[in-house]
């Protein structure tokens, strides 16, 4: 996106203009150069005069308009200053930029919204990824013809002008939004990845994927293990899941040592199941297809690393990522077998479809050789999380309440919502398995969100640790006014606020 910034007094020279207005504001108020143009203002006054636009959250106008300069105004409802908030503003702008988006134009331009409880790099934080998520759009699949058509409806705005600003905010605006544009790329990929099917989307193309960005940032180095060497290393739960499937799986391992290596790193993991249909123990078939998006955690944790190593922020991060179809066959895991995790832990399987956290016992085993000074999972762990807070918020579960705040705070910053629910002792007593050492499921005990939590907290303690389960947050089913339904960019920019937020600690 190219970003142009213009003082409030600049002349307008665009396809549109997006005025945004406050309900309670008396009248909307034209840019200061327009205010001078008796048709624009007295058409302006009609509309709201009139009621035809009252300024209400969500309530958008388009106008065509005969001028020399402007080609159409649109006007945006923010609603009234008190029912303010960055996350509902960013939706607004959001909608705007949608709605812009199936005109034929490449340029627009936006009024910035006065907001005196802002400051400015909140300001535009919320609108530049307001915009890329309003643009986005997955193509992929369309064949010359079709996608001739859909490009036809769906255009492509390339460059956004901001109106309004003063000359001492520029600098922070600047900076901003060009931090935005390193990290734009990496949330488009988050969510082309949860979009490409599970035909496409394998174990191996995300492996090929991590070592593409390897290539192109030098500061990221990408080990992947394949089927033979996650076997022979002990992790006997991945391999377990991965075994029956066509698809043979694997271990990724990005890493960014912008601290050096005398610093401890910070270790994101997060669930690859490229597909999941249940294994032995089947899903209906209803929805099933939606089980592609069940690799948006490990999608998550490596292209946030990848985010903040093309921010170069001083830090150190390791990724892992444990990809693998779960899937039905000869050779697939079945209920009642045991596994054992790459800490010699064991695990009695008594449903494949709680294979989730069966594969992360393993890649949070393997975090202990790091030493890191905290471990941040990411999962489509479970189906009850979606029924907690819905697409509106993230669950999360934590053993370190220094490591939950600090992640509750980044989210508050990037507009996302977490919800801490309690890791109680009975949780942790519910996984004890009589067979092995914790069993997979808990039937009937309730609290999945947590009794799942609880078995990967088995496998990371006593490393301070939280865990987001993404089931709900992931993707969306159907479209919403700022963004196309399907995946959404859940946890990158996230995670790159979790590694603005972390202080780096020396190893002992
Ligand atoms: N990937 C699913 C969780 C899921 C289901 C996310 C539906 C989003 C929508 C996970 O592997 C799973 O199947 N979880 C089961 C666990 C159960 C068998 C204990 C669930 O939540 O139903
Ligand atoms: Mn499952
Ligand atoms: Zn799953």
């Amino acid at each position: 996106m190219k970003w142009t910034l213009l003082p409030n007094n600049a002349a307008v020279s665009t396809e549109a203009l997006i005025l945004p207005f406050y309900e309670d504001a008396a009248a909307p108020k034209l840019p200061s150069p327009l205010q001078k143009e008796k048709a624009l203002v007295d058409m302006i006054e009609l509309v709201w005069h009139r009621k035809e636009f009252s300024g209400k959250a969500k309530q958008m106008m388009i106008i065509p308009l005969n001028h020399p300069t402007i080609h159409r105004l649109m006007l945006v409802g923010l609603g009234t200053t008190k029912d303010q908030n960055d996350r509902t503003l960013m939706q607004l702008i959001g909608s705007a930029f949608k709605a812009i988006s199936s005109k034929p134009i490449d340029e627009c331009t936006v009024l910035i919204p006065s907001s005196p409880k802002r400051n400015s790099v909140t300001l535009a934080t919320l609108l530049g990824i307001a915009v890329h998520r309003a643009l986005y759009h997955f193509k992929r699949y369309k064949s010359k013809d079709e996608k001739k058509e859909k490009d036809e409806k769906e255009h492509h705005v390339s460059e956004v002008k901001l109106l309004g600003l003063e000359t001492r905010e520029r600098t922070a605006w600047e900076r901003t939004l060009r931090e935005i544009e390193t990290i734009a790329p990496l949330l488009t990929q988050q969510r082309d990845w949860g979009n490409i099917p599970s035909n496409e989307c394998t174990p191996d193309f995300m492996a090929a994927q991590a070592k593409a960005m390897a290539k192109t940032n030098p500061r990221l180095t990408v080990t992947v293990m394949d089927k033979a060497e996650i076997k022979k290393s002990g992790m006997g739960a991945l391999y377990g899941v991965g075994r029956g499937a066509g698809e043979h799986p694997r271990f990724i391992i990005m890493e960014y040592w912008g601290k050096g290596k005398s610093f401890k790193p910070f270790v994101f993991v997060g669930k690859g199941i490229t597909f999941d249909t249940g294994g032995i123990s089947l899903k209906p078939s209803e929805k099933m297809h939606e089980m592609k998006f069940d690799m948006l955690g490990a999608a998550a944790v490596l292209n946030a690393t990848a985010a903040i190593a093309a921010m170069k922020l001083p830090v150190n991060i390791v990724a892992l990522a444990p990809c693998t179809e779960n899937v039905p066959g000869g050779e697939s895991y079945k209920p009642g077998d045991v596994l054992k995790a790459y800490n010699g832990k064991t695990m009695e399987i008594l449903n494949t479809d709680a294979e989730g956290r069966v594969i992360l016992a393993d890649a949070l085993s393997w975090a202990h050789q790091y030493t890191p000074s905290a471990v941040v999972d990411l999962a489509t762990l479970t189906g009850a999380a979606l029924v907690v807070l819905g697409n509106e918020g993230t669950p999360i579960v934590s053993n370190a309440p220094a490591v939950a705040t600090m992640v509750k705070k980044a989210a508050a910053l990037t507009n996302d919502r977490v919800l801490e629910l309690p890791l109680w002792d009975e949780f942790k007593e519910a996984i004890k398995s009589e067979v092995a050492d914790v069993k997979n499921i808990t039937d009937g005990f309730g609290g999945s969100v947590i009794t799942a939590a609880a078995f990967l907290e088995f496998f990371v303690r006593p490393l301070p640790w939280v865990h987001l389960d993404i089931a709900g947050t992931g993707w969306y089913t159907q479209p919403k006014a700022w963004t196309v339904a399907g995946a959404t960019d859940i946890g990158v920019h996230l995670l790159v606020e979790v590694a603005k937020q972390w202080k780096p600690v020396k190893k002992v």
